[in-house]
């Protein structure tokens, strides 16, 4: 198709001015809106938890000390347990009827490196952008969700609702590196029995579209260390048993077995994350000087292992890669968790069916799913508590662990009140 002259000019003259006026009205828009951000309390109290630098140990008590300060705001109650020295904090709004099981809103405190130098904005500036996003290690996983709880409870108070069930707000110090020293050992002390949880929300899955997620299990974690070990020498010597031939037998097979399971990835629905083992071999190390053929090599290998493997076969299956490799290499675990129960989503579980009958009110959707990963809940299931994870970012680039991890703040807002309308539902179930 072609126009006259004359029209192709009309037509881009209008399309120009049509241009600058969008462009005028939405860049002063898009400034109002980062002025209003800016000064919304709840975007300011999650600014500064991000602040935070909790990828350090050490910034764990400062955590603590922000949260303290959250709780005595609302005049609640809390407590610091430190079963292993770590921190895991703990606030309580006492319901009508305590006696009941207790709702336990869970998050993490800490984060995972940033690597700064990397990212747009200081990841942790809590910088809020022009486009309504805000920028920092943990905006995603999992300082917003924590946030997102206390606004929540906050509303409740200053709405005057009394719930029949007690809520905690838990905090814990060392997800992200396991909780060995956080949820593993709390667990199973007298205090968390105290806390009579019959239910417990947890982080979940950033999605991006429409649709939410409830994560009812998580995939078992298995990070190895393998120490992979052969002959030394003068780096002219080519001789055979050189430690970098094991390490190629060793990867081969491990990037097969990989393949195999990229494959039933790939075969299967996108979102049926317990269908297929994941393999990532993360860090390799090795090697003394430019002309010394090493003795070792160390691999750390991250499994996820798919819902139905049996322990048993994938021990026999790193045996075997082991006896490639010869007597003198090892094998260590970093994290070897065999069993990691489901929490039901059906009509047998009473707060389920509440969560999902409070978001279909609010019009929205949500899906249970097996998740990817591994959260704290799965120490937490272990104890027969159903634990579901979830989150309400929707229409969002998931970004945890990530470089210029943000938040859209629109999605944070409303998150909110999803939040608020749960534990009206949750906190007066029967
Ligand atoms: C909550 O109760 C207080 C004290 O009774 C009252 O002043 C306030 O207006 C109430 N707020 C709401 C939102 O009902
Ligand atoms: C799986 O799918 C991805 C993306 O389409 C493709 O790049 C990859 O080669 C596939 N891998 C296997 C093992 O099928
Ligand atoms: C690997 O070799 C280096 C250099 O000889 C040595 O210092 C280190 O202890 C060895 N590591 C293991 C795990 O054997
Ligand atoms: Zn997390």
């Amino acid at each position: 198709m072609s126009l006259p002259n004359k029209m192709i000019y009309v037509t881009f003259f209008v399309l120009l001015i049509t241009n600058i006026i969008l462009c005028e009205s939405s860049s002063s828009e898009y400034q109002t809106n980062q002025k209003q951000y800016e000064q919304n309390p709840a975007i300011k109290r999650l600014q500064e938890y991000i602040q935070i630098d909790t990828s350090i140990e050490e910034n764990a008590e400062l955590a603590v000390e922000f949260w303290k300060r959250q709780a005595e705001e609302l005049g609640l109650p809390y407590a610091v347990y430190r079963p292993l020295g770590l921190p895991i904090f703990v606030m309580t709004l006492t319901g009508r009827q305590p006696e009941l099981p207790s709702i336990m809103l869970n998050s993490h405190a800490d984060v995972v490196p940033a690597g700064a130098d990397l990212w747009i904005y200081p990841p942790f500036s809590g910088h809020v952008d022009e486009n309504g996003n805000l920028h920092g290690r943990g905006s995603q996983d999992t300082k917003d969700v924590g946030i997102q709880y206390i606004e929540a409870v906050r509303k409740l108070i200053q709405n005057n609702v009394t719930l029949e069930r007690t809520v905690h707000i838990t905090v814990m110090p060392d997800e992200e590196t396991g909780g060995f020293r956080g949820i593993v050992p709390f667990v199973e002390t007298e205090e968390f029995k105290s806390l009579n949880i019959g239910f417990a929300l947890d982080e979940g899955f950033t999605s991006q579209d429409n649709t939410m997620y409830v994560t009812y299990q998580d995939k078992r974690p298995w990070q190895i260390k393998f120490i992979i070990r052969g002959n030394g020498g003068h780096g002219s010597i080519v001789a055979s048993g050189n430690v970098i031939e094991g390490l190629q037998r060793f990867l081969n097979i491990a990037m097969e077995y990989r393949n195999e399971q990229m494959q039933i990835q790939n075969s299967t629905h996108v979102f049926d994350f317990g269908a297929y083992t994941s393999v990532n071999i993360n860090m390799i190390e090795g090697g003394v000087a430019p002309n010394v053929v090493p003795t070792n090599v160390t691999v750390i290998m991250d499994m996820r292992l798919s819902v139905d493997a049996e322990v048993n076969d994938v021990q026999d299956m790193l045996n075997s890669w082991m006896a490639e490799l010869g007597d003198e290499s090892s094998i260590e675990y970093i994290r070897r968790v065999e069993n990691s129960p489901a929490t039901a989503v059906d009509e047998t579980n009473p707060y389920w069916m509440a969560m999902r009958d409070t978001i279909k009110e609010l019009g929205l959707t949500v899906v249970p799913i097996v998740c990817p990963a591994t959260s704290d809940m799965v120490v937490v299931r272990t104890k027969a508590i159903p634990a579901l994870g979830f989150t309400t970012k929707t229409n969002m680039i998931p970004k945890l662990h990530d470089i210029d991890e943000y938040i859209a703040l629109d999605q944070f807002l409303k998150g909110i009140d999803i939040y608020e309308a749960l534990l009206k539902k949750l906190g007066n179930l029967a």
